[in-house]
C-alpha cells in the first residue's frame, strides 16, 4: 500500500507550516521529557509504581525496553494521541535509543486492536530484493554483509499504521526521535553493555562506518551508563521522513543513499525494490484458549499459527491440576512445541508465495497431535520428520506494548534480525540495515539435526518475505484486551509468548508473575530442551530439579540464564498494569 498522493500533499503542507507552533511543541516536549520526573512517579496520581518496571495506570500505558522511548509514547498519549500514535512515536524513538534492534532499516509486525472492531495485523516484514536468488548464499557465508540485507519495511509499516489509525500529525510523532538523535541522550547500562558487546566483536571491525557512528569518540574507555550518544546523520534522516513522509525513505534522498551503499558494498537492493516496497494489512491468526481469544500475526510470521497450534494441543490437558512447575506440565509443553515447530519447518513461508494449509490451527488437528504425545517419554524429533529430508538464532529484536484511554491496544515487535543487524550503516544517513535475508532457508533441501532448515516454503525468491517468528500478541476476553505481549529471541519468541499466555490464561498469574516465571523452549530441532534457570537460590534449585526430572524422562536438557524480553500490559477491571520484563532492561510509562 503506497502513501496516497493527496494525503501526502496534505500532510506535507502541514509539516512545513506553523513553525511557531512547532517550536512551542519542541519546547514543551523538551520540558516534559527532560525536566519531568519519570512518568510512573509523575504528578498524576492515577499512576502509581514500585519502580519503573511495574506501573499501574488508568488512561494509557507504554512498555518498552528503553526509558526515553516509553516516555516519548507516554507524552504522545497525554497530548491526545491514541495508542497507534504512541506506538509510531515509540518505534521511531527506539530507532535512536535502542540501536541494537529499534530501527528504521528493518521490519516487523504490529497488531492493532481497535475497541469494538476486529484486530488487524500490519505486516512490514522486509522483502528479498528482486535480484535475490534461491541459492545466492553459500554454506558458511557470513550474514554480516550487504548481501544479507532485505528491503526494509519499518518506515512504510509505521506510516500505514498512522494513516489507518493515527490522530496526531505524522511530523509530531517523529519530532521526539529527531530531537533524541540530534541532541543525544544519556544511555542506560543496558545500552552501554549492548554497544560495548558489539564493538568488541571482531566482525564489527570490518564496518568502518559502524565504528564511526556507534564507537565512543575520543576515548579508550568503553561506553558507560550516563554517557551521551549523539547521532546527527540519523537526526537528519528522521527529519526528512518527518517533513516529507515515508517517500523520503523509499524514493527520495534516503533511497539514493541506501542504493549507493548497496552498490559500494555489493548488496542487492535497487531503487525499484525500495520504490515498490509495500506494507500489508493482514488478518491476524485467531485462536481460543479456555474462553480467551488469542490474536497473533499470520505468515510471513510463523508466530500466530505456531502459538495457536500449541495452545490448542495444551488445552486438551489439565495443566493447572498437574501444576505450573511440574515435570508433567513441562513435558507436555515441550511436546506441543516440538510438534508445532515441526509444522513450521514443513509448511510455513510467505503466504503470498506458498499455500499454507488451513488445518494447522484447527482444534481437530490439535486433538490428533495431542493424542500422539506419550505422557511418559519424549517423542524423538526425527520420528516426526515425515516428508522432510533430514541433513540458529539470537536475542536481538525488541517488543513493546501500548494501550490508550479508549482501550485501543497495540502490540509491536520489530527487528534488524541480529543485534545491530548487518552492521552496515548507510553512509550519510546514519542508520543500520537489517540482515533479515538470514531468516530464509539458505540451503535448499538441507535440513539437519542442528536446526538448519532447507524446506521449500521458506526458500529465497525475488520480493518474497522471509519467515519470521515475531509474535506480537493480544489476548482478549469478551471482546476486550486483557493482555498485550510479545518478545525478542528468534525462534524462541513463540515459546516465550506461549509461556506468558499460559501463565495468564491457564495459571491465573498476575502481570509480574507471568512475565517473571521461568521459560522453556524446544524447536523440533535441535532435539533439545532449553530451560531457563533464574531467580533466587530457591527458585534456581527448583529449576535444577525440574531439569533433572525432564532428563530422567529422556529429554536432552540445556539450562540457560535468559529467554526473551516480554514487555507486557495486563488489563483488569479498567486498570492497566504495565510490566517491563527485567531480563534485559525496560520501563513502563503510564498515566
Ligand atoms: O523475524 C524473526 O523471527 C527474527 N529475525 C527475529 C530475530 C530475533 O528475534 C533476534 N533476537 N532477538
Amino acid at each position: 500500500m503506497r502513501w496516497p498522493t493527496r494525503e501526502r500533499r496534505d500532510e506535507t503542507s502541514t509539516y512545513r507550516t506553523n513553525q511557531r507552533s512547532t517550536m512551542l511543541l519542541r519546547f514543551t516536549l523538551l520540558a516534559l521529557l527532560v525536566l519531568a520526573p519519570p512518568c510512573s512517579l509523575a504528578t498524576d496520581d492515577s499512576a502509581r509504581a514500585d519502580d519503573r518496571r511495574v506501573v499501574e495506570a488508568h488512561r494509557g500505558m507504554v512498555v518498552s525496553v528503553s526509558g526515553p522511548a516509553s516516555d516519548v509514547g507516554l507524552v504522545v498519549l497525554k497530548d491526545g494521541g491514541n495508542a497507534v500514535d504512541a506506538a509510531v512515536a515509540t518505534a521511531f524513538a527506539l530507532a535512536v535509543t535502542w540501536p541494537e534492534a529499534g530501527n528504521i532499516g528493518g521490519g516487523g509486525f504490529m497488531l492493532v486492536a481497535p475497541p469494538g472492531k476486529p484486530p488487524e495485523c500490519i505486516d512490514y516484514r522486509e522483502t528479498a530484493p528482486a535480484a535475490a536468488t534461491e541459492r545466492m548464499f553459500q554454506p558458511g557465508e557470513t550474514n554480516l554483509s550487504h548481501r544479507a540485507v532485505g528491503t526494509p519495511g519499518t518506515v512504510r509499516g509505521l506510516a500505514l499504521a498512522h494513516r489507518r489509525h493515527g490522530k496526531l500529525k505524522w511530523r509530531r510523532l517523529l519530532e521526539p526521535a529527531v530531537r533524541l538523535a540530534a541532541e543525544g541522550f544519556a544511555i542506560d547500562a543496558a545500552t552501554a553493555e549492548s554497544l560495548n558487546d558489539v564493538l568488541k566483536d571482531k566482525d564489527s571491525a570490518k564496518f568502518a562506518e559502524f565504528l564511526r557512528v556507534y564507537g565512543k569518540q575520543n576515548a579508550d574507555a568503553p561506553w558507560q551508563a550516563g554517557d551521551r550518544l549523539v547521532q546527527p546523520e540519523l537526526a537528519a534522516t528522521l527529519r526528512l521522513i518527518a517533513d516529507e513522509g515515508p517517500d523520503a525513505f523509499y524514493v527520495g534522498k534516503t533511497a539514493d543513499l541506501i542504493v549507493a551503499e548497496m552498490q559500494e558494498g555489493g548488496g542487492l537492493i535497487a531503487r525499484d525494490d525500495l520504490a515498490r516496497y509495500e506494507a500489508k494489512i493482514r488478518e491476524p491468526v485467531r485462536g481460543t484458549y479456555r474462553g480467551y481469544d488469542v490474536f497473533a500475526p499470520p505468515p510471513p510470521s510463523s508466530g500466530g499459527i505456531c502459538l495457536v497450534e500449541m495452545l490448542n494441543m495444551l488445552e486438551r490437558f489439565d495443566l493447572r491440576k498437574l501444576g505450573r512447575e511440574s515435570p508433567q506440565t513441562a513435558h507436555l509443553t515441550i511436546e506441543a512445541m516440538r510438534r508445532a515447530y515441526r509444522d513450521r519447518a514443513a509448511h510455513l513461508g510467505d503466504s503470498d508465495f506458498v499455500t499454507i494449509p488451513q488445518h494447522l490451527t484447527t482444534k481437530e488437528y490439535a486433538a490428533k497431535l495431542a493424542a500422539g504425545i506419550d505422557r511418559q517419554h519424549p517423542t524423538a524429533s526425527a520420528a516426526l520428520a515425515g516428508e522432510i529430508d533430514l541433513a540458529a538464532e539470537s536475542e536481538h529484536t525488541t517488543h513493546f506494548s501500548v494501550i490508550d484511554a479508549n482501550g485501543l491496544a497495540v502490540s509491536n515487535t520489530y527487528t534488524l534480525e541480529e543485534s545491530f543487524g548487518s552492521r552496515v550503516v548507510v553512509r550519510g544517513a546514519g542508520f543500520l540495515l537489517n540482515n533479515e535475508m538470514g531468516d530464509f532457508n539458505w540451503q535448499p533441501g538441507y535440513t539437519d539435526r542442528s536446526g538448519r532448515i532447507g524446506t521449500t516454503p521458506n526458500l529465497i525468491a525475488p520480493r518474497k518475505r522471509m519467515l519470521s517468528s515475531m509474535t506480537p500478541t493480544i489476548v482478549a476476553r469478551d471482546g476486550k484486551p486483557v493482555l498485550i505481549t510479545g518478545s525478542p529471541g528468534g525462534r524462541t519468541i513463540i515459546n516465550t509468548v506461549l509461556c506468558v499466555v499460559l501463565g495468564v490464561c491457564e495459571f491465573d498469574l498476575d502481570a509480574k508473575d507471568a512475565v517473571d516465571a521461568p521459560r522453556l523452549h524446544h524447536a523440533w530441532f535441535p532435539d533439545r530442551v532449553q530451560l531457563e534457570v533464574r531467580g533466587d537460590a530457591a527458585q534456581r534449585a527448583d529449576r535444577t530439579k525440574l531439569a533433572d526430572a525432564l532428563k530422567s524422562l529422556g529429554h536432552d536438557v540445556r539450562t540457560i540464564d535468559r529467554q526473551g524480553d516480554a514487555h507486557s500490559i495486563f488489563i483488569r477491571n479498567g486498570v492497566y498494569r504495565g510490566y517491563a520484563d527485567p531480563r534485559i532492561a525496560g520501563h513502563a510509562a503510564g498515566y
